[in-house]
């Protein structure tokens, strides 16, 4: 850093080029490797910025521009959610045994970490990144695509992307869930949902109240709640739903943090599951098989959506016909559900 505090040129960024002109790096990236649409006025100002500040480009970096990477990056929302790193573990075994290396990035559902990751997978000549839906605005995410990333949606979709979608039947997942507790006798049935903003909360939440409906069952709204997709949420959601009356003799969670956190916070009320109220999750995480008692749940192949996910970037095979492919689920079936004992946690 000189003493005006102006950053060394050696040390010059595309960041600091593109907080100089008011563009985003990507922009900036666009600019300087020839490369995308961009208006005769932004380039200059862009070329002008650079030639002011004194940046050089990366000649290595640039020399490399014109080969793509063999690495592949995936972003995620939340590495703390069990999930995710099954999905990653499936994708990298996927990856690596096609020769691509894998670049892993936890975003938070944070659009700043969003650009931050993508500008350097721009920089390092990374072209196809796998994501789990993005917070960016599609005009972004169409800028970073003309800059020539090319996105692949696992799980959910991201808008602006280049439109692959690898996707579990989040709704038909849900109808599985609902049915097998109306199945048991349960007529009641609380519903805790995932964050409004996520498809696949949306889908869920569609699949049970459709389920719910083809059977004739009058859906209760003050019985559904909506959670994050943690076990805290879960937990707080439980003592949410306490509050309702009428109760219900079961819940089925969007996904399988929350019954966890709902699992846990019946313990602390003094209710057990299944015998106060029957319980189902989502995602089929392998600690469902570990809690007390075992979750029944709907089941994600997430093995088999890592494989049609990288068919999606394997240059050396037709791409498939079409750019969504959705996936079957199974219900698991365990010891959190059992037909209403009277027992059940229901109010007059
Ligand atoms: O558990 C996290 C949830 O977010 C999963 O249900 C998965 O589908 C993802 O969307």
């Amino acid at each position: 850093m000189t003493r005006s505090g102006s950053v060394e040129p050696a040390r010059l960024t595309i960041y600091d080029v593109a907080r100089h002109a008011g563009v985003s790096s990507s922009t900036v990236s666009r600019v300087l490797a020839g490369r995308g649409t961009v208006s005769e006025a932004t380039r200059q100002r862009v070329l002008g910025v650079a030639r002011e500040l004194g940046y050089r480009p990366n000649h290595v970096a640039r020399s490399l521009a014109r080969q793509d990477s063999d690495a592949v990056a995936v972003l995620l929302p939340d590495i703390a959610n069990p999930f995710f790193p099954s999905l990653v573990k499936a994708l990298q075994d996927e990856a690596q045994h096609r020769g691509y290396t894998v670049i892993l990035g936890s975003t938070g559902d944070d659009p700043d970490n969003e650009r931050r990751y993508l500008d350097t997978m721009l920089s390092r000549q990374v072209r196809h990144v796998f994501v789990v839906g993005l917070s960016l605005p599609k005009a972004e995410v169409e800028e970073y695509a003309r800059a020539g990333l090319t996105f692949i949606g696992l799980d959910r979709g991201v808008a602006g992307g280049n439109g692959y979608l690898v996707q579990s039947d989040n709704r038909a997942g849900a109808k599985l869930a609902t049915r097998h507790l109306i199945e048991l006798g349960h007529r009641r049935i609380a519903h805790i949902a995932g964050p409004p903003g996520i498809s696949v909360s949306r889908e869920r939440r569609r699949g049970f109240l459709e389920a719910m409906a083809e059977a004739g069952l009058p859906v209760d709204e003050r019985l559904i709640v909506t959670s994050p997709f943690t076990e805290e949420g879960g937990a707080a959601a439980f003592v949410e739903l306490a509050g309702r009356s009428p109760g219900y003799t079961a819940i089925f969670s969007a996904n399988d943090l929350i019954a966890i956190g709902a699992l846990f916070a019946a313990h602390e009320s003094g209710l057990s599951v299944p015998e106060d109220f029957s319980l189902v999750g989502f995602d089929d995480v392998s600690l469902t098989r570990y809690t007390s008692p075992q979750l029944t749940t709907v089941r994600q192949d997430v093995a088999r959506m890592a494989r049609a996910g990288v068919q999606f970037i394997q240059a050396d095979r037709p791409a498939p016909r079409r750019r969504t492919v959705t996936l079957p689920v199974s219900l698991e079936v365990r010891q959190s559900t059992t037909s209403p004992t009277g027992r059940h946690h229901e109010r007059p």
